[in-house]
């Protein structure tokens, strides 16, 4: 609790009364599950699971005034649409085992002079992509930049510095092809790779768009094996698109050249049962992380079908397994302040400033 004690921020007697008992109900579901929190480990930082952690509050945080950071999309912009409390930009990831370095943007341009980075997925890696640029932009303000979009690939490139840092909007990573027939989503077929060549660092990321049926869905059949259907279940489509991104990966990244990440499976919260609110139809009015290191509604079953195949890349392949400390963050979407304002509820992104920046910080940790 020094945490809040120590904290500046005002809350009403009837806030803290109610933060004590989230709190003490917590407390019995980590018991009931046999985890303890926050108790230091035996293990040493060399051996730091940075996804092992829990939220603090930080009052250094967030790494960046949200207002300076002029091109964050209407999507992300949390405060700028209204969004009255801040309290969830100021949390800090905390890993059990190990501290974090901070985000050094000075340091991040000296590695990366000359060199290019790339985010290939949905508006999942566009929320980070987005992050990245503010904090880098953020770091030396006075840097010049110049954004540039061909076809779906947007260049953020920071001119002094020669470091780009891009976003392959490729929802799927396997290809969409239009035939006579209709369109056609090709669990087999990669050739969306060729932009993907000789980046520097690679952040993939697939999952959201897997699920989505009727108007939205941007195909009409689909083909795995030389078999065409209307349909099939998702969660094996999922799989085997990963399968071949896998085998792409395996053929065509030099681990002397190219770094590689996955975007781990990025949580939604639509369900207050999941975190013990049943009441709670989405995420709007959540305030506060989960407190602790365990969610109560379990991990998403994507996650297991990414982390098995990922355990069949023989390239170096980073999971930024960001999924358990995004899930604790029931507080850090858009909610009503978001794309669709007050009609809309995007309990699917996040707020910039806010939790892809932590992502971005991990990220950061992985390549001192
Ligand atoms: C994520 O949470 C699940 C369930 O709470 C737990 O079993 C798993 O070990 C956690 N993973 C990490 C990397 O913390
Ligand atoms: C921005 O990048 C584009 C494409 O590379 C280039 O044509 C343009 O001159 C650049 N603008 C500035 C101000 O550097
Ligand atoms: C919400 O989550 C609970 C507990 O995980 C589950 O039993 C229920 O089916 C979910 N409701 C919806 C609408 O998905």
């Amino acid at each position: 609790m020094d945490v809040w004690v120590n904290s500046s921020f005002c809350m009403s007697s009837i806030a803290v009364f109610l933060l004590l008992l989230v709190v003490s109900d917590y407390q019995a579901v980590v018991l009931l599950n046999g985890e303890r929190i926050g108790e230091p480990s035996s293990s040493s930082s060399l051996s730091c699971d940075f996804f092992k952690g829990r939220w603090i509050l930080d009052q250094s945080y967030p790494l960046y005034n949200p207002s300076s950071c002029p091109f964050i999309e209407h999507e992300f912009t949390c405060q700028k649409n209204g969004r009255p409390d801040q309290i969830y930009t100021k949390y800090r990831w905390q890993p059990n085992d190990c501290d974090l370095a901070r985000f050094n943007g000075l340091d991040f341009f000296k590695r990366f002079r000359g060199k290019s980075i790339m985010f290939v997925g949905d508006s999942l890696s566009r929320n980070q992509w987005q992050s990245l640029t503010c904090m880098l932009h953020s770091a030396v303000p006075t840097a010049k930049y110049n954004v540039t979009r061909v076809d779906d690939v947007s260049i953020f490139e920071f001119t002094d510095y020669e470091v780009r840092v891009m976003l392959d909007r490729n929802v799927y990573l396997v290809d969409t092809v239009k035939e006579k027939i209709g369109r056609v989503l090709k669990l087999d077929s990669i050739m969306g790779g060729k932009l993907w060549k000789d980046i520097d660092m690679l952040i993939f990321n697939t999952w959201h768009w897997w699920n989505r049926r009727g108007p939205t869905q941007p195909w009409d059949y689909v083909e795995v094996g030389g078999q065409i259907s209307k349909d099939i279940d998702r969660m094996f489509a999922f799989e085997k698109a990963l399968i071949t991104w896998a085998g792409w990966v395996d053929s065509n990244i030099d681990p002397a050249k190219s770094r590689v990440f996955f975007q781990g499976i990025s949580p939604s919260h639509y369900n207050g049962s999941e975190w013990q609110e049943p009441r709670a139809r989405s995420c709007v009015g959540q305030k506060e992380p989960l407190l602790g290191s365990t969610y109560p509604g379990g991990l998403p079953p994507a996650l297991s079908v990414l982390k098995n195949v990922l355990s069949t890349i023989k390239k170096p392949v980073t999971l930024l397994d960001i999924t358990n400390l995004s899930l604790l963050r029931k507080d850090g979407h858009p909610s009503i302040y978001g794309l669709g304002g007050r009609t809309g509820m995007d309990c699917s992104h996040w707020c910039l400033c806010g939790v892809p920046d932590t992502w971005n910080e991990i990220l950061y940790n992985f390549i001192i």
